[in-house]
């Protein structure tokens, strides 16, 4: 039962439909969405730096990864965002739960322990009839994020401008590779079956 579920999940990674999406467990859809976001970042980021440099690639960022979002919260019956400690937009700003999350492993990388971006954190919590699955997946500073968030001299000036007009409270720069840059953070819901046990 267990390889079928990996066998699903990996699919769903790998681009194939999502119709199965409402059989999964809350477990692999957070796992399988917050998979597919980075995949999709990772495919379109380097090519659109290349060709459009780092101020081109802006929309990218802006209305592409949001879109992107939207769509799988849609495929896969969840929430979904970015976040962390320093934001460039106040809207990303984190929750209690999701500044933990960030504190404990921001002090690991600080405290020499390293993790992988594969590192995933899940809590869970019931209230009333409802189950609530909270995922936490962190996102590593790489070389295709440093044009915008790395330290100034890596900044190119039409950045530096761009992210002054359009953020002016913008703290999600002076990165350095290998640094979290924050965290993927996904709610799924459920209700909890009719006669189900709970304590
Ligand atoms: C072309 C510029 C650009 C590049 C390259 C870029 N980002 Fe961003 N990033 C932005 C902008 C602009 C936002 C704010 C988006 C918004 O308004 O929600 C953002 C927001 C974020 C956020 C959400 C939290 C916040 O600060 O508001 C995270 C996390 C993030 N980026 C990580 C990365 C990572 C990791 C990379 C490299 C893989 C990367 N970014 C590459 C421009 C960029």
């Amino acid at each position: 039962m267990k390889k079928r579920i990996i066998v699903l999940a990996t699919g769903i990674i790998l681009g194939a439909t999502p119709l199965l999406a409402t059989e999964l467990t809350p477990e692999v859809k957070a796992t399988a969405a917050a998979g597919r976001l980075a995949l999709e970042i990772r495919k379109s980021l380097t090519p659109s730096i290349q060709k459009n440099g780092w101020g081109g690639s802006m929309d990218l960022c802006v209305k592409d990864v949001p879109a992107t979002i939207t769509s799988l919260e849609k495929s896969f019956g969840l929430t979904m965002r970015r976040t962390s400690l320093k934001v460039r937009n106040p809207a990303n700003s984190p929750d209690g739960a999701e500044k933990a999350v960030l504190e404990k492993l921001d002090g690991m990388l600080k405290g020499g322990e390293p993790f992988s971006q594969e590192v995933t954190l899940f809590s869970r919590t019931e209230s009333g009839k409802e189950r609530t699955l909270r995922y936490y997946k962190p996102v590593m500073m790489q070389s295709t994020c440093v044009g915008c968030h790395g330290t100034p001299e890596n900044i190119p000036a039409d950045v530096k401008k761009i992210l002054a007009t359009r953020y002016p409270k913008d703290k999600g720069v002076g990165y350095k590779e290998g640094e979290l840059r924050g965290i993927i953070s996904i709610t799924v819901k459920e209700k909890i079956p009719e006669g189900e046990v709970t304590k």
